[in-house]
């Protein structure tokens, strides 16, 4: 039975923390062991929790759940000079909550247990934008797959190492807003191929085959390349962006979609929203299920 990590589906959140760990030369595993299983443990209710572990780290931990297919980022090189870097971590702890205060206490405890062991490589804490939209005023989220397909789209199905698990996929992207908002409003809706206020897909003519929308939007042998995006928005008074986030049952979406974005999809296409934002990291995860994961930790 499928038992997934339930932070991956619980989406009242309105604060966020993403953590990024390198773990630390001379650490052992069992050191590593020791130190999620005490993450796992203080991390209650109303905070919720995913863990996500690097190629190298999960494939170490517990080779009895390897999915096909998992393995590090690597960077993309695309059309125009454009570049997703790999920026690799072994670590990713994705902490949420309605309540700042909870999160906030957890995110430091975590880090207390961490510190020792691992360095600190991206800390980052992000929010719910308005009616769940990016930082380009842009609704985030609405093609998501919904209720029970959550769990379809986001799992490693039964029957395979590593069923109930998901593969990550994580961009911290870094927007340039005051460009984009030189744009008007129907100019910006062909950047992403929704409209503004209410999200609704561009259709026919007004659809620019280079909206982020008609790059992502993709069918493969007429089945639907699906994700499950919980990207969160951060900002301050310098630096917006959107930290990327997605669940997806197999690995090889990831980078299709991407390709598709850097125009290596042999279409001769790159998407528009390339030039309104750049990644500075990247990411790929293995969010063990529940058992999958408990087992790792008692080896
Ligand atoms: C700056 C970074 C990004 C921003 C601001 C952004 C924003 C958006 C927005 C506003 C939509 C339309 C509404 C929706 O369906 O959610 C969308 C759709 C989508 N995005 Fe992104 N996105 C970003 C990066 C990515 C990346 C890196 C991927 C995957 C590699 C991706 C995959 C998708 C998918 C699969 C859809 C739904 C397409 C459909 O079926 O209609 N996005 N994104």
């Amino acid at each position: 039975m499928k038992d997934p990590q339930s932070g991956i589906f619980s989406d009242q959140s309105t604060h966020f923390h993403m953590l990024e760990y390198g773990i630390n030369v001379g650490v052992t595993l069992s050191e590593i062991r020791g130190d999620l299983d005490r993450v796992l443990r203080i991390v209650r209710k109303p905070v919720h929790l995913v863990v996500g572990m690097g190629a190298t780290l999960w494939r170490l931990i517990n080779p009895d759940a390897i999915p096909s297919g998992l393995r590090s980022f690597d960077s993309v090189s695309g059309v125009d000079g454009m570049v997703a870097p790999s920026t690799q971590n072994d670590i990713l702890l994705w902490l949420h909550s309605e309540s700042h205060d909870e999160l906030v206490d957890a995110v430091m405890a975590v880090n207390e247990i961490m510190k020792p062991s691992a360095a600190l490589h991206v800390d980052l804490p992000g929010f719910r934008y308005r009616d769940s939209r990016d930082l380009t005023g842009f609704v985030d989220g609405s093609a998501n797959p919904k209720a029970d397909q959550r769990q379809e789209v986001a799992l490693v199905p039964e029957g395979q190492p590593g069923a109930g698990g998901s593969f990550m996929m994580t961009q911290k992207w870094i927007h340039k807003l005051v460009e984009f908002k030189k744009l008007n409003v129907v100019a910006q809706e062909k950047v992403i191929g929704r409209t503004k206020t209410d999200s609704i897909e561009l259709e026919g003519d007004d659809m620019p085959a280079d909206s982020h929308v008609s790059r992502t939007d993709l069918k493969v042998d007429e089945e639907g390349v699906k994700m499950y995006r919980r990207s969160v928005p951060f900002a301050n008074a310098q630096e917006q962006g959107l930290y990327f986030l997605a669940f997806a049952g197999e690995l090889r979406r990831f980078d299709l979609l991407l390709s598709r974005m850097y125009g290596n999809y042999g279409d001769g296409l790159r998407d528009r929203l390339l030039d309104f934002s750049t990644p500075v990291t990247g990411g790929y995860w293995f969010a063990p299920s529940k058992p999958d994961l408990h087992a790792a930790l008692q080896r």
